[in-house]
């Protein structure tokens, strides 16, 4: 199972069991880790990878939970 979650003014946190690609297919090596931030505040000097980058810009985003409507279906 892997389990993310959508920090208030941080990164999007990578639990459990997951494989990271790049636009390729490419993997990039995890060195194990089990647990990883991505950036998502989109100032990070090693994306896809947070770097703290967003606490030192004061950035902010909060996002609830909610239930996203059905998706639209595809002509
Ligand atoms: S979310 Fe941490 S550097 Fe972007």
């Amino acid at each position: 199972m892997t389990k993310i979650t959508v920090n208030d003014n941080g990164p999007l946190r990578l639990e459990g069991d997951f494989t990271i690609t790049d636009a390729t297919g490419k993997l990039f090596g995890l060195a194990g880790r089990q647990v990883i931030s991505l950036c998502r505040c989109g100032q990070s000097a090693n994306k896809p990878f947070c770097d703290g980058q967003h606490a030192r810009q004061g950035w902010q985003s909060a996002c609830e939970a909610r239930d996203l409507p059905p998706p639209k279906p595809r002509i």
